[in-house]
């Protein structure tokens, strides 16, 4: 067993970010391993991927649990034993109580489907169609209290199309979440992030030269 750090992963359905993770593990690309993988539902296909991998699984079905709080709480103490250095929440279902949120300060981290502040919730893509922004992505961001409200980490951008639906936008941004949850988990790992209010303070970050996109192209 190697003597990487350890990370969990928190998934509800695909876990496709969960697969990028893994593969950025073993291909050395981020400096830890996958040690767990928990989700609250026993189809989910992220466990499949877990077990192709080796790695243990744990459900813990919310449908257990008189409420949010003791669902929390039994997440919690299976995390702490996990000896789990950094918690990601990879398509994680289900909204957290400051129990969970104040057991890893600043320990858990989120993928969301959408350039936050902008279509936090659930349907993150369909929300960006149907408000009718030209550009939409991903974020990576630590928890906090909120619903998708923590400081930023990273951020991807993809165009949206006139012809796109909820499920093209949708495949773009995940093709671009597979990109930047490990990035994220590699700047953690170096010791590269700094919290400092709202904002997450990155070392040694080059600029990106003449950024400047428009959609469209016209
Ligand atoms: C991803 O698009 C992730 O950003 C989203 O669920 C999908 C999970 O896909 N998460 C949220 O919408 C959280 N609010 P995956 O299981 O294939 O990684």
């Amino acid at each position: 067993m190697s003597d990487k750090p350890v990370i969990a992963v928190l998934v509800s359905g695909s876990g496709s970010n969960l697969q990028a993770i893994i593969d950025a593990s073993e291909r050395g690309e981020i400096p830890c391993r996958v040690g767990l993988v928990i989700s609250n539902k026993t189809d989910a296909y992220g466990l499949v991927r877990a077990k192709k991998h080796g790695i243990p699984t744990e459900v813990v079905s919310h449908k257990d649990f008189s409420g949010r709080e003791e669902f929390d709480a039994r997440l919690v103490e299976i995390l702490r034993k996990s000896g789990a250095e950094l918690i990601c929440l990879a398509g994680f279902m289900r909204v957290l109580t400051p129990v969970f949120v104040r057991a890893f300060p600043n320990r858990i981290i989120n993928i969301h489907p959408a350039l936050l502040p902008s279509f936090p919730g659930t349907h993150g893509p369909r929300q960006a169609l149907d408000y009718g922004v030209r550009f939409s992505g991903c974020t990576v961001h630590f928890l906090d209290e909120g619903v998708d409200t923590g400081p930023v980490i990273v951020q991807g951008v993809v165009p949206v199309y006139c012809d796109d639906t909820e499920d093209t936008l949708a495949a773009r941004i995940l093709v671009q979440e597979h990109r930047i949850y490990p990035m994220a988990i590699r700047l953690f790992f170096q010791g590269r992030l700094r919290i400092d209010g709202r904002r997450v303070m990155v070392d040694g970050l080059p600029r990106i030269p003449e950024f400047f996109h428009r959609n469209p192209d016209a």
